[in-house]
């Protein structure tokens, strides 16, 4: 197992200065800091790549900040990103490269490593890529029985669902085909039940999107669109009807895909970290080879300003240090992320699993127990809705909820005035968290005292705001190419292994026991009574339904 220098964020001086900077913030307010440092917004906003990033609503100000960009240096942010760029095994645990970023590199670049360039084989499966998408959408590509492709399914899990059916949803305005993409991930049957619901077979395309090939949910769900589509079209269809997108393209054959029709990424990618990859198959079906590309340069943009930009300009680190400074120095537990862009529904799921699956983490890169917080706990719904559910106890609760508030200023519909109104309501959002209404304040309004309690808003809670110009697919890249070197910085200042994965495997093997348990002739010893009780339940009932 390689192992890097890794300095423990405990030991360094920064660590020390924010900790004392941390009792003299609480004991401010956001209404003192701006009065305070009429320069303060100006300080605190940072734009590049078409994103504009406005630190000033949280509870920091310029001497923190400068605070958290020495923290950044003492632990070798940016050695760390250089090593990742360059393609060294930055993910320790599993001796892997880490190169999500080779995936948007331009064709006329190269990133030669161990004497290979990895651009020319990203380079050769987007060209793949984009001979099929062309031959489906323009018709060229045809099921068993000669007809078009009006339906794809694409069935995955994890990385290799969530980033795919969040783009479908995020560019659904780009998505100039005559078809329509539906996601199949729980091995909850209810859940493909749905998906095929009123298609059929023969105008269907599945697209099996697994890194692994072997992962429990996609291979059922495979299987059984396998069974609905050769029930109705016959085994020679599945050619027809199958791809396939993995870096196992040998089980990808043993399930009876054909090898031409496979796409394949490899182990230098994270699933969290493929949407840009041959897993985003379905993005490019939707939305064409040309604007996939456009998609592609917006992630690249983003590669490029968080490689050179100095840390005080530098959008991911700074979004980094700040979940940093909310979670190990301020005590919070989550963060909130709310799009103001309906499109960006589905932007929070995606956002858990990269944040959390990523930085979920209890030990550092040598194995050893970290002494402080490490990810934020991710959570989040698209604005207006939550303001009508939620952010009652995000303006008078008594938990410290720091929230991304991201605003996409081209409206996603004609409906200019309901996008101001959303606009309007994005700000005042912010607003109201930052500022609140003071006691005086509601008092002086009429109301009545015993009513001023209930009605005042202690203001002083924290916002980041993230404005977008546009929805589009640079945009989209460009936004969640921020998202990933965030996620990147965290990880090395706190001295994790962002790139692995370990505690989902606990689970996996319990449940390959526990459903062999349920179907057994007697139920096996060994699990607790809490589960076997459970389980005699399920299995007594089962009998019934059988
Ligand atoms: O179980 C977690 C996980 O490995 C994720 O990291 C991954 O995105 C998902 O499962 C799906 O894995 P695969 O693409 O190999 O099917």
């Amino acid at each position: 197992m390689t192992s890097f220098e890794v300095v423990d964020p405990t030991t360094t001086a920064a660590w020390a200065a924010l900790e004392a900077q941390a009792s003299r913030i609480r004991a401010s307010s956001l209404t003192e800091l701006f009065a305070r440092d009429p320069g303060r917004v100006e300080a605190l906003s940072v734009e590049a790549a078409g994103i504009y990033l406005d630190l000033s609503k949280n509870l920091l100000d310029q001497a923190i900040l400068r605070d958290l960009i020495e923290l950044a240096r003492q632990t070798g942010v940016e050695e760390r990103r250089d090593e990742m760029f360059a393609g060294a095994r930055v993910n320790v645990s599993e001796d892997r490269r880490v190169l999500h970023v080779a995936l948007r590199i331009p064709a006329d670049d190269e990133l030669v490593i161990d004497d290979h360039d990895v651009a020319r084989d990203v380079h050769a499966v987007l060209d793949q890529m984009g001979r099929f998408a062309d031959a489906v959408r323009s018709g060229a590509w045809r099921g068993a029985t000669g007809e078009r492709i009006s339906h794809i399914i694409n069935v995955g899990i994890g990385g290799s669902s969530l980033g795919p059916a969040m783009a479908a949803r995020a560019l659904r305005r780009f998505s100039d085909a005559e078809i329509e993409a539906r996601f199949v991930s729980n091995v909850d049957a209810a859940n493909l039940e749905a998906a095929i619901s009123g298609l059929e077979p023969a105008t269907t395309l599945v697209i099996v999107s697994s890194k692994t090939f072997t992962t429990l949910e996609t291979m059922t769900n495979a299987r059984l669109l396998r069974d609905w589509v050769t029930h109705s079209l016959g085994e020679a269809s599945v050619e027809r009807h199958f791809v396939a997108v993995s870096t196992n393209l040998e089980a990808v054959a043993s399930f009876g895909i054909d090898p031409a029709n496979s796409f394949a990424f490899w182990d230098f990618i994270g699933g969290r970290y493929s949407m840009d990859s041959a897993i985003g198959l379905s993005t490019m079906l939707l939305i064409g080879p040309e604007r996939f590309g456009q998609l592609l340069a917006g992630f690249h943009e983003v590669d490029e300003h968080f490689l050179s930009a100095p840390i005080e300009a530098n959008l991911p680190i700074l979004l980094g240090l700040l979940r940093i400074w909310y979670s190990v120095f301020l005590g919070a537990e989550t963060l909130g992320v709310m799009p103001y862009a309906e499109d960006l529904e589905r932007l929070p799921a995606y956002l858990q699993q990269l944040q959390m699956e990523s930085n979920g983490k209890r030990v550092d890169q040598r194995g050893r127990p970290v002494s402080y917080p490490t990810g934020p706990i991710v959570w989040g719904e698209p604005g207006t809705n939550g303001q009508h559910s939620f952010f009652q106890l995000l303006h008078q609760g008594t938990h410290l909820i720091p929230i991304d508030l991201i605003g996409v200023l081209m409206p996603l519909s004609d409906e200019q005035a309901s996008h101001d109104l959303l606009i309007a309501n994005l700000l005042a959002q912010a607003e109201a968290l930052a500022f609140g209404r003071s006691a005086e304040a509601v008092a002086a309004s009429g109301v009545p005292a015993d009513q001023v309690p209930f009605r005042s808003f202690p203001g002083n809670r924290p916002s980041t705001l993230i404005l977008l110009d546009e929805l589009n697919p640079r945009g989209l890249g460009a936004l969640v190419a921020l998202y990933e070197h965030d996620v990147f910085t965290q990880g090395a200042v706190l001295g994790i292994d962002s790139f692995d994965q370990w505690g989902v495997e606990l689970g996996k093997s319990l449940a390959t026991a526990l459903a062999a348990d349920i179907t057994a002739p007697e139920l096996s010893a060994g699990h607790d009574e809490s589960t076997t009780r459970a389980l005699e339940r399920y299995r007594a009932l089962r009998r019934q339904w059988a």
